[in-house]
């Protein structure tokens, strides 16, 4: 499916790993000029790399902290400069931490919020004038006229059924359905805007939290590990994360024209709610 992106720039918070990254790389497939961002240089440098061979479009890889709302406005400004448009832009994050409730104080809760759902306000704030100018630029790339810029939030499962052990995100991620939910209605027609919910996916993150069970003796070796984080998907497997990426990149194409206020599971199956 041609995704309609070549000339279109994007932006991608805390996208120098993970599932943000694997929505950078299908978008710079796609043809997209790509904006990623994060706080450790190595990361960023190797991702630039990936990006760079991935497809024909430019690469900006930025140093920034998204709890910083200044960092955050100032990775907006500089990928506008940089592209000279701002076509999409997809919302990652940190993990909060794990824990139950009652272990988690005050702090924990302003970071969570800061982290998850600050980070989504201050980019799509910063960001949305330049959404709206770029979207009366497009010239209804598909059959019907789908010509919106987009929002994509990486969110979670979490906001749809609970996971044990996962308070923060359990709770503070809904606030980021509550805004996309808003936004959506708000900012169309120029700009649509979805929200994935990713199942468990093979990135590097989920692969050391598997190593460091092992090491615990909580499974045999890392294959034990993967089936146990696979259990209970009727798909059998976790996601690789290139199966999410793709997912945002078909929600920031025109192919996705008439989607707009969707949260979508990409999970193999595992949520048992509609
Ligand atoms: N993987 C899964 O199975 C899964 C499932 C459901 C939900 N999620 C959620 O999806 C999001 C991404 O998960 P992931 O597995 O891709 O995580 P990951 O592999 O740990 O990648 C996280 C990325 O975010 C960056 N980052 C973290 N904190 C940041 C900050 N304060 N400012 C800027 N960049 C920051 C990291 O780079 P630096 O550390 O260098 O800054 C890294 O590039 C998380 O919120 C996670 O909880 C993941």
């Amino acid at each position: 499916m041609d995704l309609a992106l070549d000339g279109n720039a994007a932006l991608v918070t805390a996208g120098s790993a993970g599932l943000g990254r694997a929505s950078a790389l299908a978008l710079a497939e796609a043809g997209a000029d790509v904006a990623v961002c994060g706080r450790t240089t190595e990361r960023l440098v190797e991702a630039r790399e990936e990006l760079l061979a991935a497809g024909p479009g430019d690469v900006l890889a930025v140093e920034a902290d998204i709890t910083d709302e200044g960092a955050v406005e100032s990775f907006v400004e500089r990928t506008v400069d940089e592209f000279g448009r701002l076509d999409h832009v997809v919302t990652s994050a940190g993990g909060p931490p794990s824990g139950p409730f009652l272990d988690t104080g005050d702090g924990d809760w302003y970071r969570a919020y800061d982290l998850l759902v600050m980070s989504a306000v201050w980019t799509t704030r910063a960001a949305y004038p330049h959404l709206v100018e770029a979207a009366t630029s497009h010239d209804g790339a598909n059959d019907a006229g789908g010509d919106a810029s987009t929002i994509v939030n990486i969110t979670s499962r979490s906001v749809q059924e609970v996971i044990d052990g996962l308070v923060l995100s359990n709770s503070v991620r809904r606030a980021v359905i509550g805004l996309m939910k808003t936004q959506a209605r708000e900012f169309a027609p120029e700009v649509r805007v979805n929200a994935v919910l990713p199942g468990a996916h093979e990135t590097d993150r989920i692969g050391d939290l598997i190593e460091q069970s092992v090491e615990r003796g909580e499974y045999a070796d890392y294959e034990e590990g993967r089936e146990e984080w696979s259990d209970g998907i009727p798909i059998e497997r976790m996601g690789d994360p290139s199966e999410l990426g793709e997912a945002v990149a078909w929600l920031s194409s025109p192919a996705s024209s008439y989607v707009n206020g969707t949260a979508m599971p990409v999970d193999g199956g595992s949520l048992r709610s509609a």
